[in-house]
């Protein structure tokens, strides 16, 4: 079968109007990823995106990022860390508050997973705000990683995620707007 076109991928995006509240038009990347050519279609382009980077390992934002995270880095044969929503790790951990679209969370990284120095890819599925990212680039550089890219699956440009993270020092990139 044909390689699937970002405009393919986008067709297997779900928009659900009014979650988790009222305005918000939420992008469910489920019916993307329950598809066999959607899913590796997604992986292909991540991987694209991914090949003039020098990568050691590929973080991930619980919970959509978790799966494609995982992949991408099996993909270019690095580890995964996962960066994870608050009281889920067993060890001590480093915590970043932050905001998005709709709503506050808090991030977790155990900061014994990474070696100094190292560069980190943070995956995600979804840019909106850069809230979320944001938080995750804090702990990674905390922590001593170097993180200076980012990838998504899906950008909404017009809430300005790929302007705040160019403020930050770190480079966006998406499969899709
Ligand atoms: C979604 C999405 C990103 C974040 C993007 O996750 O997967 O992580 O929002 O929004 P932002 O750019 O405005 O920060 P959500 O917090 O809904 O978490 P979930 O994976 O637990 O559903
Ligand atoms: N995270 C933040 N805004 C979102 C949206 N509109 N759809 C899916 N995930 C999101």
């Amino acid at each position: 079968p044909a390689t699937p076109t970002a405009s393919d991928l986008k067709a297997l995006v779900r928009a659900v109007p009014d979650f988790p509240a009222t305005g918000i038009l939420f992008r469910d990347v489920t019916t993307l990823m329950s598809d066999g050519a959607g899913l590796a279609g997604a992986i292909d382009a991540l991987a694209a995106l991914a090949a003039d980077l020098s990568v050691d390992a590929v973080a991930g934002i619980e919970a959509r990022g978790f799966i494609f995270g995982a992949a991408l880095a099996q993909r270019l044969g690095t580890g995964f860390i996962p960066l994870r929503k608050a009281g889920k790790l067993p060890v001590p951990a480093m915590a970043e508050d932050y905001a998005l679209e709709y709503g506050e969370a808090r991030l977790e990284l155990d900061p014994t997973i990474i070696r100094a120095g190292q560069s980190v890819l943070l995956l995600d599925d979804l840019l909106a705000t850069g809230g979320t990212a944001l938080a995750a680039a804090r702990l990674l550089r905390r922590a001593g990683a170097h993180c200076t890219h980012a990838l998504f699956v899906i950008d909404l440009p017009d809430l300005g995620g790929m302007t705040a993270l160019s403020e930050q020092g770190i480079e966006g990139r998406a499969v899709m707007a």
